[in-house]
């Protein structure tokens, strides 16, 4: 296989973090194994470059070392360097997996398989290592941690500086295979974090990470022994790339010193809850951990912890076959007079009938979302909601007749782009008789208590349901509110109560959705939002209300519930009964209001007070962690 540079991937490691990467592992080998002779350490490079971590690894004394590297013109210099060590100018991925190392380190190439998936493919014809832990949207490094892992003997060590996407990256994203495998084979014994600063020169918008593991005997194997997993948090001094200041740092590190930049820490996760399948928070302090915990006390339902996706199917708003299409602008192809609505068609405005005008919904996109409302002038145009299931009839010739019949212009408009709507359909290998409907996100699937399917129309629900929902991008716990018609595309998701939820009681958790106590979560379970909801729906607890028993928290309860309400209605005034009950509830609350205005920060106070937090705690570590 002719690769070029780029496709090589050579990145080459500073000096100073190659030398410290040598450094720790031998420390931590030794440690472990209880001072064995060096001579007899076997140590791999699985991938040399110009060999940055050979003249380190010979320095501190290692002496039977080998090294892959698959770029030819790198031979002569290599050998011609380092004359000790055993070179093989070949891919590593081709190698043997019966060769074993008791330390492999390096810094192996990075390269993503969906914008070189012929790379991938000819890899997985070539070596069957590579066809056994393929996957899709995987990196090339994946395969040397894979291989790395198998060639490792058991009680041996592998560290690698990679980026660090794929620790936090579910199944869904290319860690099917790495994960087991390393949870598997392997303790995670330390993560150095290098997100906050930058390492590489040509890399910089780049978030990296050193990680050891240490392969498992096969007793630890079947005794399910557990360890803990170090980390160290690097923070920039003062910008990001500083090679000057990273140099201290990483001296500070390996001698064990103590510097304001280095943050050192027992991970709260252990190598027994790492999850074959989920993303893995390695950076969870212990401290926060306990936090956590305490929010989580209130949020148990019959003695087990409940998450949002217990409560709700949260699903993206309308997809439409095509938006320009779909949704009218006003003054543009839809005219508003008095209550007259008009369409147009062949450049004339043609009235819509009554039905009609019911099927234009005001549709806002996920930018005018606020936290507990939105901003109602915000629309960006009328969306065309026809429903499928209107006239419950499985034929659709006739259905879509009695839909002309019922919606003449509103059908006759769609009519117009019938072409250009039937090959979209078509491309998408969907029905395209379908094309007066939205594609996706006007029926969701609920299962009755005897676990019966049905489809469930969403229009009465969008229309005036009260409706929890969120933007699709997002790092902060915005969730915006309404019981007003609101309808979105997909950039908005929406928490629909599942079957049989139908106690929620709305403003309570939208209260606390908005809170100091989710943004808290955010931060301690590593939630953004970007596109995908899985992790707000399976980590973020829901509180269950009947937890609260003392009488003043019922009365804060009362109150978060009456500000959260105004919120949502934008009235900025309180009422004084209200108002004197704070006062009276004698809980130090009404000491920390200082603006009665500011209803946001009443509820953020009556919150904490109600899961007894300490609010300078919560900000210390969030200063002091993230
Ligand atoms: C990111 S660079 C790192 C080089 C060196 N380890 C360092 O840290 O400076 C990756 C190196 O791996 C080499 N390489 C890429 N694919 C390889 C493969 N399949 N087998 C062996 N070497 C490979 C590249 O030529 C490049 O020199």
């Amino acid at each position: 296989m002719d690769l070029n540079k780029n496709q090589l991937s050579q990145i080459f490691t500073p000096d100073y973090i190659a030398e410290f990467m040598v450094k720790n592992i031998k420390q931590q080998y030794l440690s472990i194994h209880n001072k064995p002779n060096i001579d007899l350490i076997k140590i791999l490079e699985p991938s040399a470059g110009k060999g940055i971590f050979l003249s380190h690894m010979i320095d501190e004394g290692f002496t039977d070392i080998t090294a892959y590297e698959l770029d030819q013109s790198l031979e002569a210099p290599l050998l011609n360097y380092y004359p000790n060590v055993k070179f093989k100018f070949e891919n590593f991925l081709g190698s043997d997996s019966n060769e074993k190392f008791n330390i492999i380190i390096g810094n192996p190439p990075y390269l993503g398989q969906n914008y070189n998936a012929h790379i991938f493919q000819e890899l997985v014809r070539t070596y069957s290592m590579c066809e056994k832990y393929f996957v899709g949207n995987m990196d090339l490094f994946y395969f040397f941690i894979h291989l790395g892992i198998e060639k490792l003997q058991p009680g041996g060590l592998l560290s690698f500086i990679t980026t660090n996407y794929w620790l936090t990256k579910s199944n869904k994203t290319g860690i099917k295979h790495l994960k087991p495998h390393i949870v598997t084979d392997c303790f995670i014994l330390q993560l150095i974090d290098l997100s906050k600063i930058s390492v590489f020169k040509d890399a910089k918008g780049q978030h990296n990470c050193i990680f050891v593991l240490q392969k498992k005997y096969e007793n630890e194997k079947q005794k399910n022994i557990n360890k803990y997993i170090d980390v160290v948090q690097v923070n920039p001094y003062n910008n990001r790339f500083n090679e000057k200041s990273n140099k201290i740092l990483f001296k500070n590190i390996i001698n064990n010193e103590n510097s304001p930049h280095l943050l050192k820490y027992k991970s709260a996760m252990t190598n027994k809850d790492l999850s074959k399948i989920n993303g893995w928070n390695l950076q969870y302090p212990v401290d926060v951990k306990n936090v956590v915990k305490k929010i989580e006390i209130f949020c148990s339902f019959n003695g087990s912890l409940s998450y949002l996706s217990d409560f709700f199917i949260i699903r993206n708003g309308l997809i439409l076959i095509k938006d320009e299409v779909f949704i009218l602008k006003e003054n543009d192809n839809l005219k508003i007079a008095d209550s007259n609505m008009f369409i147009k068609m062949n450049n004339t405005f043609v009235k819509l009938n009554n039905d009609e005008k019911q099927k234009l919904k005001k549709l806002f996109k996920s930018k005018v979302i606020l936290p507990f409302s939105y901003d109602k002038n915000g629309f960006s145009g009328y969306l065309i909601y026809l429903e499928k299931n209107e006239f419950k009839i499985q034929d659709l010739k006739r259905r879509n007749k009695l839909t002309e019949k019922k919606y003449p212009n509103l059908t006759a408009y769609l009519n117009q782009y019938r072409r250009e709507l039937e090959d979209i359909l078509r491309n998408a290998k969907e029905n395209i008789r379908d094309i007066y409907f939205p594609r996706r996100g006007s029926l969701i699937t609920q299962f009755d208590i005897n676990h019966k399917r049905k489809l469930v129309n969403l229009e009465p629900y969008y229309d005036k349901e009260p409706k929890i929902f969120f933007s699709y991008i997002s790092n902060s716990n915005v969730f915006g509110y309404t019981q007003d018609s609101y309808y979105a595309t997909s950039d908005t998701y929406f928490l629909w109560p599942r079957e049989g939820k139908t106690d929620i009681d709305h403003l309570f958790l939208l209260a606390y959705l908005n809170s100091k106590i989710v943004k808290f979560l955010f931060k301690a379970k590593n939630i953004t939002i970007k596109r995908s909801k899985t992790k707000l729906e399976e980590e973020i607890p829901v509180p269950n209300i009947s937890l609260f028993q003392f009488p003043y928290q019922i009365e804060l309860i009362d109150i978060i519930r009456y500000l959260t309400s105004n919120l949502t209605q934008n009235i900025v005034s309180m009422d004084k009964g209200k108002f004197d009950k704070l006062k009276d509830l004698n809980l130090n609350i009404y000491s920390q209001i200082r603006d009665v205005k500011n209803f946001k920060r009443i509820i953020d106070i009556c919150l904490l007070k109600l899961f007894g937090l300490d609010e300078e705690e919560i900000e210390l570590l969030i200063e002091k962690y993230y």
